[in-house]
């Protein structure tokens, strides 16, 4: 069943996470829903401007509708992840979205609170929730790249004014992570003090989390030793996920480490079985092995068990 963001993080604040995966194909849907059936946990399925134009975006609709059919006891919202203002409006039209993204972050302040209102404005006249992006995350997203030189912090003062003036109902700050396989080249890590600064100021404001993936150190050893070749690769410990949702972070996305799975599986079933060609069986894996990954992120978000006292609380 398709609910509002909103609802779960009412559910969710302070307590833990919802874990927002993105999708692009058939079997990272079925691992999807099959991961989040197995630990009865609601979650959040986000689609990206890439994922949208990957095949067709009514293909990522038609998938999700018929998956909500396959599993009828899911409890998920659908968000746009990484929205420019035209995919917004697109996804706001569409009645689909639960919740979209404006990521305006690139901009200069002002720009991003101008462009984040009119979002919003459209969004809340059909019952959308927005999340919006203050300060800059440092990575590569399809259609953008970050260097570290570019990346700006969050300023909690700066959040405070942001939240108030653009009308967002909840915000992505930029708080060290960033997004993709490369994260930290040393001992940094998630800027604690930052989220808990933000919470001080709007507490009961949902946060979220971006660039979360962890880049399991033994995923990257099995890929490299079935012909990979990922140097330096790192990420968040997800043992920190629960102190960040309770400090608030109420999303936390997570996208690279479920490619790792999906570049680990092909990689060792076709260096295992030179001789095959078929898609079916390295896909099957797949699906299982995504549907694991899926359930051991929902028990270090917290997610995992809610199921039940959610359907509750939404009261379907
Ligand atoms: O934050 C970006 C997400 O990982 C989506 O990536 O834009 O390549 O689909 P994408
Ligand atoms: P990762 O690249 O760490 O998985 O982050 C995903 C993300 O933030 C999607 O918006
Ligand atoms: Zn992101």
């Amino acid at each position: 069943m398709i609910v509002s963001t909103n609802e779960l993080f009412k559910h969710a604040y302070g307590k833990y996470a919802i874990g927002a995966y993105n999708i692009n194909n058939l079997e990272q849907t079925m691992g999807l829903f099959r991961g989040n059936m197995d630990s009865k946990a609601p979650f959040i399925i986000q689609i990206s401007k890439g994922a949208r134009s990957y095949t067709d975006k009514r293909m990522l609709e038609a998938m999700i509708r018929t998956a909500d059919q396959i599993f009828p006891d899911a409890i998920f919202a659908v968000h746009l992840d990484h929205g420019d203002e035209e995919a917004a409006m697109d996804c706001i039209n569409s009645g689909f979205y639960s919740s979209v993204m404006i990521d305006a972050s690139m901009k200069p302040y002002e720009d991003n609170i101008a462009t984040t209102q009119r979002v919003v404005k459209a969004a809340h006249a059909s019952k959308i929730t927005v999340e919006a992006e203050l300060g800059q995350l440092g990575g590569v997203e399809e259609h953008i790249s970050v260097s570290e030189d570019q990346v700006h912090l969050t300023e909690p003062d700066q959040a405070e004014d942001f939240v108030k003036r653009s009308g967002c109902d909840s915000l992505a700050c930029a708080i060290g992570t960033s997004h993709g396989a490369y994260k930290f080249s040393g001992a940094q890590g998630v800027h604690f003090e930052i989220i808990e600064a933000i919470q001080k100021k709007m507490p009961g404001f949902p946060l979220v989390m971006h660039g979360s993936s962890s880049v399991p150190k033994d995923e990257v050893d099995r890929i490299n030793a079935a012909g990979g070749k990922l140097k330096g690769a790192k990420g968040v410990d997800a043992t920190q996920f629960l102190k960040a949702a309770k400090l608030g972070v109420t999303k936390i996305n997570i996208d690279t480490d479920g490619r790792l799975v999906w570049c680990r599986v092909h990689r060792e079933y076709f260096k295992e079985h030179p001789e095959n060609f078929d898609l079916r069986p390295p896909g099957k894996v797949f699906m299982a092995e995504f549907a694991k990954y899926i359930v051991e992120k929902n028990r270090y978000l917290g997610s995992a068990g809610q199921l039940d006292a959610v359907r509750k609380f939404i009261g379907k």
